[in-house]
């Protein structure tokens, strides 16, 4: 398996084209395909839903990796899951019962992720990492794509790799990643690079330079910290 790993965000898509820019996107070299599920409520904006992933789920094979961004979460779980999801990953500030939420993922056979805003914590997934596959401590403030990346999570992301030790968890970083701040990133520990807008610009004929750059360039970071 490459290291890192890059799951392009297709909220940076053209949602008119979503099935295309998926198999684009898969064809360019994307690992993962992330698919950023919002409510207007958890977070200010709204995108789709499990009806929309699920139509998405016969373009490609890749592993579909579901961000809710939602609240409440927990009625949603059972639909992402049938929906054609396999990583379904829960806002920590989005549900006051986290231990259950990643139960019940992985009791639907799924893998269970936790994302963390910025201002939250390491902490809150301190008692969870024997239930969790994937944490994510966001670099921006959920909602939107084309933010600036937030330094100060690193610290975070260093002490998330720590915590996680040997265990088989993946570190994923979603916000304003680029091919030099992702390189930050995998620094300090990340090994699945999200990216929206980094991987989108440009047009189709980019996006196979666009995830190459910030792949090679997690690389280097990777062996300089190794
Ligand atoms: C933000 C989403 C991200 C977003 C990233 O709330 O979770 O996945 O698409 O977009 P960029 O890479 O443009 O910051
Ligand atoms: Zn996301």
């Amino acid at each position: 398996m490459t290291f890192p790993l890059i799951a392009p965000s297709m909220l940076a898509s053209d949602f008119s084209r979503l099935g295309e820019e998926v198999r684009d996107v898969v064809a360019a070299g994307a690992d993962w395909i992330h698919l950023d599920v919002m409510d207007g409520h958890f977070v200010p904006n709204i995108t789709f839903g499990p009806d929309v992933i699920k139509a998405l789920r016969r373009h490609t094979d890749k592993v579909f990796d579901v961000h809710l961004m939602i609240a409440p979460v927990e009625p949603y779980l059972e639909a992402f899951a049938k929906a054609g999801a396999d990583i379904i990953t829960v806002q920590a500030e989005a549900t006051d019962h986290l231990d259950r939420c990643l139960q019940v993922i992985r009791g639907l056979g799924k893998k269970a992720g936790v994302a963390l805003n910025p201002a939250t914590p390491e902490s809150v997934v301190a008692y969870v990492l024997d239930k969790v596959d994937l944490i994510l401590p966001m670099t921006v403030n959920p909602g939107f794509g084309g933010q600036a990346f937030i330094g100060d999570v690193l610290p975070k992301v260093e002490r998330l790799r720590a915590m996680i030790g040997n265990r088989p968890i993946h570190l994923e970083i979603d916000g304003g990643v680029n091919p030099e701040t992702g390189a930050r990133c995998v620094a300090a520990g990340a090994d699945v690079l999200v990216a929206g807008s980094a991987v989108f610009k440009g047009g189709i004929e980019g996006y196979r330079a666009n995830i190459a750059a910030i792949r090679s360039a997690g690389e280097q970071a990777g062996k300089k910290a190794a």
